[in-house]
């Protein structure tokens, strides 16, 4: 299904959320408000349905959906078009008492029992067929609706089940994935160690909590299929639903930087990617700038997953949440920044869970539109209303995508793995922070670069950064190679190239598959410093930077040196190299340091890629769209204060006025600059 046919239904920007009436239908009164409260709000879609299975079928085949026509056509007489969910996020009672083996179990053997949410088993036979004739009857009743706009499937995809049929399914799984062939899969995961060696592919347990957790080739795939059964999972969900109609768009949302899945592959699947995003604002530890940038990177990790489309906010909270360890009321002005960061990142979307506190319950504290009060002259429902206002005005922004030409590699597969090596420091891996420190000084200096996989084209890209790179999946050495060769800037820094896909590690040099060709030089050690330890670079211009947590000592074969350590016996030895490759550039940083130190590097790859940067002020975001004929300019002012930017010109959408040459943005302002 085409994207686009979703937004011009919509005519702009999607503004809306999780709305929940079956919770309120004794109560007419409040849902003929919800009505005239969300046209005040300017919202123009809401999310029904997520967790309605006990209201649409009570009793096991007992169907309700006269309550759901009823609201979908109310919604969409007033303007207001749906999203679909599919209900497998949450079971009704009778469902788990009649067929159990639908319950999860979890690491250590033991069933859940029923309750809570987010929890079935994703391979019972018994909960597809359920799951089934539920979305069947979904689709047949409400994919030709006109108000119908995507289909939400499932809700927060997450966790892993140790049933007897997850087991088998993940024993048919490796036996498929190493060609039936015991030996292969006992060479990959190198099991003559600590006489690990499998006869048959039945022998071979999930890493159950009191189990075998010493395979790191067995807990990768573990990881991987759990992956695998999740998106079989969806997939089913997905096909039946298009077996009645094919062409409505789907979509399921995401979560932050979620661990237990690789939500890329499951994107493959999807038509859209969506995610929910819940920062922590104003903590005790980030300015505000810096919770927005964090949560800037998790906007380019899923828009990157579709890279040629917009993407998604599912899910966001105009108040607090109720589930973070201090649930702190977002500030004035902190939501008008969060929504136009969305938008500024390549959301079409700005939705918020939820749009009516729940009386009672788990989430009857949580954020919403509209509060217990009821009335639409609270603060926050005055600023999501000035939001729905400030959307208005740039419907053109619908459809256009940023188009980056700087991307960092960040690999699920390398999650997982960097995490589960028997290497380093578990305190100070710090994969996910070390990605986020060398993105976030890239966007200070106006280039907002993609979060891509090594599996993904590269041919956008003018840059490639590759931080602690650890896992090399089969030709991702060669296409690196071929990149740099080709003009490319790589940046990679220590822990690269040290495993292949199954982490059996490279031979004859990190790192491997080629890639110390490209470099230049073989790390021949690493060291992992206390927290209290220091070393420091020595750069040939002067400057020395601090060097923390991990070290490798280079034999450089071809490289220039361009920064050497300090002290220890590894003092004088080269810390930073540069080897021109072909037509590029391979930069090789073999220890760490803090991103903001490695700026003059990222300055100097930036130029040979002939992208110039911008000179923003403390606090200021920058991101851009573009369309096929216009492209949209976007500066959030997270700086706490008023801040005047030299050298913008076109029409700020916001302000609705001319801007050449400078732009006054207030704390918490946004300005959005046609081009
Ligand atoms: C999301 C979830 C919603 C709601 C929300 C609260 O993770 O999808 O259903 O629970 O969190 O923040």
């Amino acid at each position: 299904m085409e994207q686009t046919a979703l937004f011009e239904k919509i005519g702009g920007i999607m503004h809306g959320g999780d709305y929940n009436p079956e919770q309120w239908l004794d109560r007419p009164d409040i849902l003929a408000k919800d009505i005239e409260m969300m046209k005040k709000a300017g919202v123009n879609c809401v999310t029904l349905g997520v967790f309605a299975w006990a209201v649409h079928e009570p009793r096991e085949g007992e169907f309700h959906f006269e309550w759901l026509k009823e609201i979908m056509d109310n919604l969409y007489e007033n303007g207001i078009y749906t999203i679909l969910a599919t209900p497998s996020g949450a079971r009704p009672a009778w469902l788990d008492e009649k067929y159990p083996e639908a319950m999860r179990v979890d690491a250590s053997g033991h069933r859940a029992h029923h309750g809570v949410r987010h929890n079935h088993c994703m391979s019972s036979p018994i909960f597809r067929e359920k799951i089934a004739i539920m979305d069947r009857k979904l689709a047949e009743n409400f994919a030709d609706h006109p108000g119908m706009l995507l289909w939400h499937i499932s809700n927060e995809f997450g966790g892993e089940c140790y049933c007897p049929h997850c087991v088998k399914r993940f024993q048919n799984y490796l036996a498929e994935k190493f060609d039936h062939d015991i030996d292969k899969l006992n060479h990959a995961w190198w099991t003559t160690f600590w006489s690990h060696r499998f006869n048959s592919f039945d022998q071979i347990e999930p890493p159950y909590s009191n189990g075998e957790f010493s395979i790191m080739g067995l807990n990768l795939e573990w990881k991987r299929f759990t992956t695998w059964s999740m998106t079989d999972f969806m997939k089913w969900e997905i096909s039946v639903l298009r077996d009645v109609k094919a062409d409505v768009p789907v979509t399921t949302n995401f979560m932050k930087l979620y661990d237990g899945l690789d939500y890329r592959e499951m994107a493959k699947e999807l038509d859209m990617v969506s995610w929910d995003s819940y920062p922590a604002f104003h903590n005790d530890r980030e300015t505000l700038a810096e919770t927005m940038l964090e949560n800037a990177f998790d906007h380019a990790v899923i828009r990157s997953m579709k890279p040629d489309r917009p993407f998604m906010l599912m899910e966001s909270v105009p108040g607090a949440v109720n589930w973070h360890p201090f649930n702190k009321v977002k500030r004035p002005g902190a939501h008008r920044l969060a929504c136009f960061q969305a938008v500024a990142s390549g959301s079409d979307t700005v939705q918020y869970f939820q749009w009516r506190k729940g009386r009672g319950s788990f989430e009857q504290y949580h954020g919403a539109v509209v509060d217990h009060l009821g009335t639409d002259d609270t603060r926050i429902f005055k600023e999501v209303e000035e939001v729905g206002q400030l959307l208005k005005k740039i419907p053109d922004v619908a459809g256009t995508i940023p188009k980056n030409q700087v991307a960092m590699i960040f690999d699920w597969d390398n999650r997982w793995a960097i995490d589960d090596a028997m290497a380093l420091a578990q305190e100070t891996k710090n994969y996910e922070k070390t990605c986020m420190d060398i993105w976030d000084e890239f966007m200070k200096m106006g280039v907002e670069p993609d979060v891509i996989s090594s599996d993904s084209d590269f041919s956008p890209y003018k840059v490639l950064i590759l931080p602690m790179f650890y896992v090399l999946h089969d030709g991702v050495g060669a296409k690196i190679k071929d990149f740099v060769a080709k003009g490319g800037q790589v940046l990679a820094t220590y822990f690269t190239g040290y495993v292949d896909k199954d982490l059996l590690c490279h031979l004859g040099g990190f790192p491997g598959d080629g890639l110390s060709e490209v470099f230049g030089i073989i790390s021949e050690e690493i060291d992992t410093l206390y927290p209290t330890d220091r070393n420091a670079v020595r750069f040939t211009n002067g400057k020395v930077c601090e060097v923390r947590d991990y070290a490798e000592m280079l034999r450089v074969s071809d490289a220039e040196v361009l920064g050497t350590y300090e002290t220890d016996y590894y003092g004088k030895m080269a810390a930073v190299t540069k080897k021109k490759y072909g037509e590029g550039n391979a930069y090789y940083v073999a220890c760490r340091m803090a991103a903001t130190d490695m700026k003059d590097l990222f300055v100097e790859v930036l130029s040979n890629a002939g992208i110039a940067g911008k000179d923003l002020p403390e606090g200021v975001e920058y991101h851009v769209r573009y369309g096929a004929e216009k492209s949209f300019e976007f500066y959030l002012n997270a700086s706490g204060k008023q801040i005047t930017l030299s050298g913008v010109s076109g029409k700020d959408l916001i302000g609705e006025k001319e801007i050449s040459g400078e732009l006054i943005l207030d704390p918490c302002a946004v300005a959005v600059i046609e081009k």
